[in-house]
């Protein structure tokens, strides 16, 4: 089974990727979440070809099945498993059953897998499972190593772990969680060389009013650097929640004794609808903020606590989820509708970036009190 999985399962190292900045194929490192249980939706391999089609490079896969996965087969999409919560009992117990999982689901042919993902805010979502996850990564982890898979594994954490605003020095992982929890499945993710995933919604800190901002675009905190704001403890300035929170999440696993762990955005985004009550839930917001995100990210500039080093992001979510209906927040951040139209047009190809994400002049709206300035960049980009 070793040999058979080594010829046919193309398979990439996480930590390949900080290296390839430097190669002239330069892959987007922004990609998009797919639920595969999603209702309502065209099968799999009609939405593969469409992600090829849009020059989407990655996909992070939830709830996967064999069918699901082999839909990405000889697609050249970098695909990450993220397996669900339900599953942890099982495979913390026993063994056996991380070695099914791994034949039945990630044995496929020509499918790169870049990482596998067990669970999502366990720590703090999830009190019944956290003494099992890490286990059951362990088991995950062997049951890879025999089958000669040499991904990552690793876990999709809440940024509610770090809960912090601005600035991100401050950071440290929620207390009565860090030492039992978070601190060996850092040793377990430095010792297996696999990253840190933390989802990282901007939006949430805005409306928790943990930060406060006068002027604004929805990624940047404004549309000049007159707007950005210091860290006053690193001297570091920064232009974007996003990069804020990247760098927080670092600063707190720094605290803990882990300073060189890699850290992946397991997801963000922005919500195109929302109740009465949220105007910042629009289209409008909804397209500047994940256009620019790509733009940005695809720089390859990294944070201001690692420059050079940039996260991988994946966009919640290709697809608005109608299990989700009725929850404003959960319920419409797809970017593309059931019919594989895009809502508004995002840019995955680093290649085609035009002239970049920063310092164009904006459209300058008045807003529910905020200045928001919206960037167009149909006006700037072809
Ligand atoms: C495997 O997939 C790549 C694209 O990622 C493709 O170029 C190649 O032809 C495929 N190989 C086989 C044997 O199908
Ligand atoms: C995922 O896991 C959660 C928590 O255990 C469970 O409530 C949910 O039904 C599971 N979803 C699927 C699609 O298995
Ligand atoms: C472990 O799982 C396998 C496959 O589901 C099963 O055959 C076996 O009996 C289980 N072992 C234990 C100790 O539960
Ligand atoms: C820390 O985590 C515990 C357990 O999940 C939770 O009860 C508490 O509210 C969290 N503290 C903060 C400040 O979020
Ligand atoms: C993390 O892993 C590196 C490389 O294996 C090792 O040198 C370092 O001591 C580890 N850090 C901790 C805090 O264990």
């Amino acid at each position: 089974m070793a040999s058979l999985l080594s010829l046919f399962v193309s398979l990439i190292p996480f930590f390949s990727w900080p290296a390839a900045a430097a190669s002239p194929a330069r892959d987007g490192v922004v990609g998009v979440i797919y639920a595969l249980g999603t209702p309502d939706l065209p099968p799999p391999k009609k939405v593969a070809d469409a992600l090829v089609s849009a020059g989407v490079p990655r996909v992070l896969l939830i709830d996967p099945y064999p069918e699901g996965v082999a839909a990405f087969d000889s697609t050249g999409i970098r695909v990450t498993i993220g397996i669900n919560n339900s599953h942890i009992p099982a495979i913390a117990k026993n063994s056996t059953e991380a070695f099914l999982w791994v034949g039945t689901n990630i044995q496929q042919p020509n499918v790169t897998v870049e990482a596998v993902s067990l669970g999502y805010s366990v720590y703090n979502g999830y009190p019944d499972l956290a003494p099992l996850l890490l286990p059951a990564l362990k088991n995950l982890h062997t049951a890879l190593t025999k089958a000669d898979i040499d991904v990552p594994v690793t876990t999709c954490n809440s940024y509610d772990l770090v809960g912090s605003g601005f600035p991100p020095s401050k950071a440290e992982f929620n207390k009565s969680l860090a030492a039992t929890y978070v601190k060996p499945l850092l040793a377990f993710l430095n010792s297996t060389r696999s990253p840190f995933l933390t989802d990282a919604f901007p939006i949430k800190l805005y409306r928790s009013g943990v930060v406060k901002l006068t002027s604004t675009g929805v990624l940047n905190f404004g549309a000049d650097e007159s707007s950005y704001l210091t860290d006053d403890a690193t001297g570091l300035t920064y232009s974007n929640l996003f990069d804020s929170m990247v760098d927080a999440v670092v600063t707190a696993m720094t605290k803990l004794g882990y300073d060189d762990i890699p850290v992946v955005v397991s997801g963000t985004g922005w919500p195109s609808v929302g109740a009465s009550n949220e105007p910042e839930a629009s289209v409008l917001y909804a397209a500047e903020y994940n256009e620019r995100l790509v733009v940005k990210q695809n720089m390859r500039e990294g944070t201001p606590l690692r420059p050079g080093t940039t996260p991988l992001a994946y966009i919640y979510a290709l697809f608005d989820d109608p299990r989700n209906k009725g929850d404003e927040f959960e319920g419409n951040w797809g970017i593309w509708t059931a019919e594989l139209q895009q809502k508004y047009t995002i840019d995955f190809n680093p290649m085609n970036r035009g002239v970049g994400g920063r310092g164009l002049p904006g459209k300058k709206l008045l807003f529910a009190g905020w200045i928001v300035w919206v960037v167009f960049f149909s006006f700037f980009c072809e």
